[in-house]
């Protein structure tokens, strides 16, 4: 195949059109003081106790002085260049009487709960903290994604059970990146591998990134149960509430629905709309997110008729929503000035002001009429214009209460198709071991724990066999 060498090029050239970088904020980092129970990073005079079910990796960055260790059945610590234990006669300076803390079990962290991840259009957006808003289900790494747990860290991920794969482009672990199956799928069978992502579901990396400069759907929407089962939302105070296409909860702002035509980016109008106005003070408090996503179609507002890819972006302000609803105004007429070049064929929002329904309905048709005189011109064939017309009138319908459910009822079924019986807890394979584990009294720390030098310099220490009474660490 001579054109093989092309295509190939050409996809690596518009290979990450539109993906995102999710990073994965909790950590089980020793000096991380959110995960001792007391809320300190253990000193010199303390006694330090993991759980013996506790299952954890843990990143030790630097050296801390130990009076006592009681160290998991199952579990690492991975020292940092610098990072380790030394004893303490427990008569520290500045340290305290000394009391006995506890490493908090990391179990429960979902994979799935978008309260736990970062989004960003880069990897220096995200070292400089530039996070993008996401609705509910992109907040989770979509397929197109890099995933990215941070380099100095440890961490413990449940993906959840059902056993299905968890799709992402690529995954950084520790600052390498993962982007073959096959060596992936070797790590996660590897110590660290396993203790870092639990459940049945299996991480897989390797998936093409996004090839379409106009964007990709996140493909989330068949894990939609697990993602909302982890949301709980507040309540709303405006007159309409809105429900996002991807997002679990109703909220108070605008949704601005754009139709692109060819020629579209959705990486550079992101940017623009960053720099036009996210940028000004009066909307400084205004959360905007933007994907694209497939809104299914009704006739009439009621019978479905196919799904259509538009891009959406879902303004929220956390109050009312009038500042979102002003920003909705200036992105439709930004787009009406400006859509053939930035090839949008057509833009419209709703806002949840409600305001006797003008607001909503009226601004939203008006908007919508200026769009189509830019449509006009763009759009030579009169049959096209009908029919578009014809289909803008369907869409600018006021939305029927019924809307809501009947979409939510559409996804739960494609939930269903797709990802199966999914939410029946994770399998916590200690539970089954516990009692199997050999029973070996008179093991010391030092001598049972086994301590190996890789090539990266990091140390690994593991300790087999746990002694409760008896495991002491001073090394
Ligand atoms: C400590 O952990 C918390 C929660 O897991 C996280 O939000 C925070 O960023 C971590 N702190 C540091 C310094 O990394």
């Amino acid at each position: 195949m001579p054109e093989a060498p092309d295509v190939l090029l050409l996809f690596c050239l518009v290979g990450a059109a539109d993906a995102l970088y999710k990073r994965w904020i909790p950590d089980t980092n020793y000096e991380n003081e959110t995960n001792w129970d007391k809320g300190a990073v253990p000193c010199g005079n303390d006694v330090v106790r993991f759980s013996a079910q506790t299952q954890v990796s843990v990143f030790v960055e630097s050296a801390h002085a130990v009076r006592e260790t009681r160290l998991p059945v199952d579990g690492e610590f991975i020292l940092n260049s610098g990072g380790g234990f030394y004893a303490s006669d427990g008569r520290e300076p500045g340290c305290g009487p000394g009391v006995a803390t506890r490493f908090k079990d990391p179990g429960s962290l979902r994979w799935f709960d978008p309260a736990l991840w970062q989004a960003a259009a880069s990897l220096d957006d995200l070292r400089r903290g530039r996070f993008l808003f996401s609705v509910h289900e992109e907040s989770v790494p979509c397929r197109w994604d890099d995933v990215v747990f941070r380099a100095l860290s440890s961490f413990r991920v449940d993906t959840g059970s059902g056993g299905s794969s968890v799709p992402v482009r690529a995954v950084s672990v520790r600052g390498k990146v993962f982007d073959g199956r096959a060596e992936f799928a070797q790590y996660l069978s590897s110590r660290s591998g396993r203790l870092q992502f639990h459940g049945s579901s299996a991480v897989t990396v390797g998936n093409p990134g996004c090839g379409d400069p106009s964007g990709c759907e996140c493909g989330n929407s068949a894990n939609r149960r697990r993602i909302c089962s982890s949301v709980t939302c507040a309540s709303v105070e405006c007159k309409k509430p809105l429900l996002p296409v991807g997002h679990c909860c109703e909220v108070c702002g605008a949704i601005v629905t754009i139709r692109y035509a060819a020629g579209f980016d959705l990486q550079t109008y992101r940017q623009r709309i960053h720099h036009l106005f996210l940028v000004l003070p009066k909307y400084k408090s205004v959360q905007l997110g933007m994907s694209k996503v497939s809104r299914s179609r009704r006739l009439m507002g009621i019978v479905p008729f196919g799904a259509s890819p538009e891009v959406q972006l879902t303004l929220l302000d956390g109050e009312k929503g009038a500042e979102s609803e002003a920003l909705a105004w200036d992105v439709v007429s930004d787009a009406r000035s400006h859509g053939s070049v930035l090839g949008i064929a057509g833009a419209e929002f709703r806002a949840s002001s409600g305001g006797g329904g003008s607001s909503s309905d009226q601004s939203g048709a008006s908007a919508g009429t200026v769009v189509g005189v830019v449509l006009a011109v763009f759009v030579a064939i009169a049959i096209v214009i009908v029919v578009a017309l014809i289909r803008r009138g369907v869409v600018r319908m006021p939305s029927m209460p019924s809307a809501p459910s009947l979409s939510s009822f559409t996804r739960k079924k494609d939930g269903e198709e797709l990802g199966g019986p999914l939410d029946r807890g994770y399998d916590n394979p200690m539970f089954d071991n516990l009692n199997m584990l050999p029973d070996v009294p008179g093991l010391h720390g030092n001598e049972a724990n086994s301590i190996s030098i890789t090539q990266t310099g990091g140390v690994y220490f593991a300790n087999p066999v746990y002694d409760e009474n008896e495991t002491d660490f001073n090394a």
